[in-house]
């Protein structure tokens, strides 16, 4: 087996040689001002160490990522009454279409397309306000991440609550059926913020841990979640985490994994490691095109892929 430090600064020096890197998103305008050739990437392993290559110190937004985070959150206040409101198929639709919301009676067909993500903000609302909500979603991805400095970028979160006219129109869509049962504005005030989270690749490595060992962080052996929750989280990256591109991701990757449109991506090596990789440059299906490319790299080189060596 290569050297895992070899094995990413080879992946590097490939991406920084790519000239097709994708499109930056710019339906957030804040999101459109960041530069293409970034590109970094993180793996936490086993025995704590998280080995960095590129621009892994380098904060970004984690945009739809969170998405995991808070569904995390929310199972561990609610548990499986959640699945009352939000399906666990695969939508086989952009990340923020509606047309599926109608046949389906505003039922979100998964947590990670915008509908199911807002369903799930709104769960995680309960009796709390939203800042208190917002605050349950920091504190757990700092607490996992083992970093008190991470926080919200909020000149993202404002330039998407001036412009997010689709995600208003699929929360209306979701309050009309009774999917959602507070005021819009809050639910997606929320929302907005905790995609407009901030964090490097070291960071967001950190905190995809317990999904990589059994809802433990190896080094401390803390628990997080159960194994079962954890391992229900990754099946959901799995087969919903990169929306109409989910079946591709897992044929060229084979790792569960949540794609966001700041370019992150957050994949999982189950026992074995927790990956983030940056690169803002996206594909037609608004999922990063080299975080793709780099992460095919890295599960062929280290034979992670969950399908087989
Ligand atoms: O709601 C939105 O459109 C964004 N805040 C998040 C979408 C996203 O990251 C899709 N992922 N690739």
């Amino acid at each position: 087996m290569p050297s895992l430090k070899a094995v990413l600064a080879e992946i590097v020096q490939e991406m920084a040689a790519q000239t097709d890197r994708g499109t930056v998103a710019s339906y957030i305008p804040e999101l459109a001002r960041v530069p293409v050739q970034h590109f970094g990437i993180a793996v936490a392993t086993a025995d704590g160490q998280v080995v960095c290559a590129g621009d892994a110190d380098t904060s970004f937004s984690i945009q739809s990522i969170s998405k995991v985070f808070t569904l995390t959150v929310v199972l561990g206040q609610i548990g499986d009454a959640l699945w009352q409101r939000v399906g666990r198929e695969p939508s086989g639709n952009a990340f923020n279409s509606i047309v599926q919301l109608e046949h389906e009676r505003g039922i979100p067909r998964n947590p990670f397309i915008n509908a199911g993500a807002i369903a799930v903000t709104d769960a995680l609302l309960g009796e709390s306000l939203p800042r208190e909500a917002l605050g349950s979603i920091l504190s757990f991805i700092r607490f996992v991440a083992g970093d008190e400095r991470i926080s919200i970028d909020k000149d993202v979160a404002r330039s998407e609550q001036e412009t997010g006219f689709l995600n208003a129109a699929l929360a209306n869509f979701m309050r009309a059926f009774g999917v959602l049962k507070h005021p819009v504005e809050h639910v997606l005030g929320v929302y907005f913020h905790h995609c407009a989270i901030a964090m490097t690749c070291r960071q967001l490595a950190m905190a995809g841990r317990y999904l990589a060992f059994s809802g433990r962080l190896p080094a401390s052996d803390t628990s997080v979640v159960s194994t079962d929750r954890a391992r229900r989280v990754n099946a959901l990256m799995l087969t919903c985490g990169h929306y109409d591109q989910s079946g591709d991701f897992a044929f060229r990757v084979g790792l569960p994994g949540k794609s966001g449109v700041g370019g992150g991506i957050l994949a999982v090596a189950p026992g074995t490691a927790s990956i983030a990789v940056w690169s803002p440059g996206l594909n037609q299906q608004g999922n990063s095109l080299l975080g793709t490319l780099a992460l095919e790299r890295l599960a062929k080189a280290m034979q992670w892929s969950v399908f087989g060596a």
